[in-house]
C-alpha cells in the first residue's frame, strides 16, 4: 500500500493509494490540538482505516464525502456502526446516496471544521449531481471532480458536461500553492499543484464550454483519449 503524509500547521493529511476494487484514494485528516480525525470518502476497508486512526491516538469523529458514488461510499456504514463518527455530504449529493447513516448536508462556501483545522466547502456539480470539494489550508481535496492532469466522467445519473465545465472554471480560482489531492491516482505522478494543473491540465486548459463538450464527448465516443500526462493549449485544439 502506498501512502503519503503531508504535516501542516494544525493538522496532518494522510493519503493511502489504490485502495480497493477501482483504487480510491483515501484521504485522512488529523488535527493536532484535539487528536480527532476526519476521513474523506471512506470505502473498502473500514478495519484498516480504525486501525490506523487509533493506532495513532486519535479518534475518529468525522467522516466527510465528497460525493456518492459506491466507490467512495462502501465502508461509510461500517464505520458509523464501529466509531460512531458524524457523516457530512453535500446538500445536492443527499437524494443519490446509497448509505444507511443519515448525513448532515453541507452548503456552498460553509466552512466545516475537524477539531481546529477548518475546511471550506465549493459545490462541483459535474462529476454527480451534489459534488463538493473540501479546501484546508494547503490541500484541495476534489473527490473525482479533478484529478492530476485529468477529471471526472460525467456518465452516472447526476452527471454533466457543462456542470463539469463551470465547476472546473471556479477551482481555477484556487492558489497556485494549493496541493490537489484526487480520488483516485489516473496521472503520472500522485502530487501536483493547483498552479501546475491550472498551466498542463487539458481540463483546465480549455476555457470555452462548447470545446469542453466535445472534449469530453469525444473521449465518451473513444475517438479522444483520456490524458494522463501536461498537455497544451493547442495539443487539445489539434484533436476538437
Ligand atoms: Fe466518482
Amino acid at each position: 500500500m502506498e501512502t503519503q503524509i503531508f504535516k501542516e500547521k494544525t493538522y496532518t493529511l494522510e493519503i493511502l493509494y489504490h485502495i480497493g476494487a477501482l483504487e480510491d484514494s483515501i484521504h485522512f485528516i488529523f488535527d493536532h490540538q484535539t487528536k480527532t480525525c476526519a476521513i474523506i470518502d471512506p470505502a473498502w476497508e473500514a478495519d484498516l482505516f480504525i486501525k490506523i486512526v487509533t493506532d495513532k491516538g486519535y479518534k475518529l469523529t468525522d467522516i466527510w464525502l465528497t460525493h456518492w458514488h459506491f466507490d467512495h461510499t462502501n465502508a461509510v456504514d461500517e464505520l458509523v456502526e464501529k466509531t460512531h463518527a458524524k457523516v457530512s455530504v453535500g446538500i445536492n449529493e443527499v437524494s443519490y446516496l446509497q448509505i444507511n447513516t443519515h448525513p448532515t448536508t453541507l452548503k456552498h462556501n460553509e466552512t466545516i471544521f475537524i477539531g481546529n483545522t477548518a475546511a471550506k466547502i465549493i459545490n462541483t456539480p459535474g462529476h454527480s449531481a451534489g459534488s463538493i470539494c473540501y479546501l484546508l489550508a494547503g490541500h484541495l481535496i476534489a473527490g473525482d471532480t479533478l484529478f492530476v492532469y485529468g477529471a471526472g466522467h460525467c456518465s452516472l445519473p447526476g452527471g454533466n458536461i457543462c456542470e463539469l465545465f463551470h465547476s472546473l472554471q471556479k477551482l481555477k480560482q484556487i492558489d497556485d500553492d494549493i496541493i490537489l489531492c484526487c480520488g483516485h491516482d489516473y496521472g503520472s505522478k500522485k502530487v501536483s499543484t493547483m498552479g501546475e494543473q491550472k498551466r498542463d491540465n487539458a481540463f483546465l486548459l480549455i476555457d470555452k464550454e462548447s470545446d469542453f463538450v466535445n472534449y469530453v464527448q469525444g473521449m465518451q465516443y473513444g475517438t479522444i483519449s483520456y490524458p494522463t500526462t501536461p498537455m497544451t493549449y493547442s495539443q487539445i485544439m489539434a484533436m476538437l
